[in-house]
């Protein structure tokens, strides 16, 4: 069980951690419900965290096994999972134990420039020791996550990652509202986390793929259901590299939301695959017989890399005969509608890796292989229009007038995938190798599979220096990582 958090909004509610297969606080959460601790003088629609970003030790192997060293919040890994309302106010005190320089970015949430927790382009490290405030009010309903977005390929990779729930308004009806937090670690065999965070192979190929898989810094447990129970999962990958594609068995899921971003429902086609840093909430209609048990399973990587990630385990007692029948099309957020006609159009390619060397490009000769990312000059590997970037503070790529439409074709030119994620904004996924998408998705990281390009599109409304980059971190690490600037 992860441990409680105490968070008070105007509802007053203090909010549990989600843990796999039992109910999260949600709830204790549906309007017209107070406990009044408004009493202890609390600012209305205020929510405030402290955070403490420090090593600890984690059963990330299971009670029966010996803690694992980790770096983690408040002690927990993931984090406490902060629950909010759409509209609330968010305000989190940080109080960096760790012995390097950290920051908080608030993944997929529309924040202020100053709010997003990139090092050097929004705002100073957080020192060891040093303490820092966010505070900024959550526009979107969805499903979110926060981590640091200093050394992420470790700081994340080590256990500092956590869910940011922001709950509608008017909730669709569920019986269950579960969070997993999906992770995947590189254990050594004494089981503790092996070391060689940003090497130069891992760097200039998948990424850091571990060989061991959490669903809430936990071997998974099975999801105990009833028949009849409708549950929304949602599901945050927050993986330094591994891409997940988890089927259901028999089951229908219908995925209500991507990034936090409502969609049509619709049935995924194929396995539920997601890239780092993406959210895919799901509602799972539990329609199996009473003392059933099924697979959920994890295809993604073929080849003998496939797993079973955990059971669906039906009780004896059914809840109900028929599956609800109430809708589960989320409200929109508050999103601009961009304007396709006319806007600028943006190519960015991104090239580099392993294999972008075959082509005799220039990119891996004459020494930018050497050093490895952790090495003084740190150049090597990946590129996005030709440059590949250092740390976070550059010049932006290009700028874009605000209050404009965006569009970026972005273009994988490598044998590799790439989780690109856009800072301060969603965006529509257009197109997808020139053809029109169905459901004209809102992400905020879009997963690219080789050689695949995607067009994709945003009103630009939020001033400020921003990043766009991959989401395996040891590929931004290695250079692809860019900025934009909205004026
Ligand atoms: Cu989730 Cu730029 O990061
Ligand atoms: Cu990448």
């Amino acid at each position: 069980m992860r441990s409680e958090v105490g968070i008070m909004s105007r509802r007053g509610f203090i909010v549990a951690g989600a843990t796999a297969g039992t109910a999260s606080a949600a709830a204790l959460l549906l309007p017209g419900r107070t406990s009044g601790l408004a009493a202890l003088g609390r600012i209305d629609g205020v929510a405030d965290v402290r955070l403490k970003p420090a090593p600890a030790a984690a059963p990330l192997m299971g009670s029966g096994k010996p803690d694992v060293q980790v770096w983690a919040y408040n002690g927990q890994v993931p984090g406490p999972e902060i629950r909010v309302r759409q509209g609330d106010r968010l305000r989190v005190v940080v109080d960096n134990g760790l012995d390097e320089e950290t920051t908080i970015h608030w993944h997929g949430v529309r924040v202020p420039n100053a709010m997003d927790g990139v090092p050097h382009l929004t705002q100073d490290p957080i020192r060891p020791g040093g303490k820092f405030t966010y505070e900024f009010v959550l526009k979107d309903a969805g499903t979110y996550w926060y981590h640091p977005h200093h050394r992420s390929f470790e700081q994340v990779g080590r256990g500092l990652y956590a869910p940011l729930i922001v709950e509608e308004h008017q909730p669709i009806q569920v019986d269950r509202d579960v969070t997993w937090v999906l992770d995947d670690w590189r254990m050594d065999s004494s089981g503790q986390i092996s070391g060689g965070f940003g090497s130069r192979h891992d760097a200039t190929m998948a990424g850091r793929v571990g060989n061991t898989v959490t669903v809430n810094g936990r071997p998974p447990q099975p999801l105990a259901v009833q028949s009849g129970e409708r549950i929304r999962l949602r599901l945050i990958n927050a993986a330094n590299a591994r891409i997940f594609g988890l089927n259901f068995g028999g089951h229908r899921p219908q995925i209500i939301a991507i990034d936090g971003q409502p969609v049509r429902p619709h049935e995924p086609n194929g396995p539920v695959v997601i890239g780092p840093a993406m959210r895919v909430d799901l509602i799972l209609d539990a329609m199996g017989s009473p003392g059933n048990r099924v697979e959920i399973t994890d295809d993604f990587y073929t080849g003998g890399l496939e797993y079973v990630l955990t059971d669906i385990v039906y009780s004896d007692v059914p809840l109900r005969k028929a599956p609800l029948s109430t809708p589960i099309q989320l409200p929109p957020n508050p999103l601009p509608k961009p304007q396709l006609r006319g806007a600028p159009r943006h190519e960015l390619i991104f090239a580099g890796g392993m294999m972008g060397m075959m082509g005799g490009g220039g990119m891996m000769r004459g020494g930018m292989m050497g050093g490895g990312i952790m090495g003084g000059g740190g150049m090597m590997g990946w590129t996005v229009n030709g440059v590949s970037a250092n740390g976070h503070d550059h010049e932006p790529m290009l700028t874009i007038q605000r209050g404009r439409t965006a569009v970026m074709n972005l273009r994988n030119e490598t044998a590799w995938w790439h989780p690109i994620h856009v800072h301060g904004h969603s965006f529509r996924v257009i197109s997808r190798n020139g053809k029109p998408t169905q459901h004209k998705e809102w992400q905020d990281t879009v997963l690219m599979p080789p050689q695949e390009s995607a067009e994709i599109a945003f009103v630009a409304d939020n001033p400020g220096d921003w990043m766009i980059h991959c989401h395996i971190l040891e590929h931004q690490a290695a250079g692809m990582t860019a900025a934009f600037r909205v004026t």
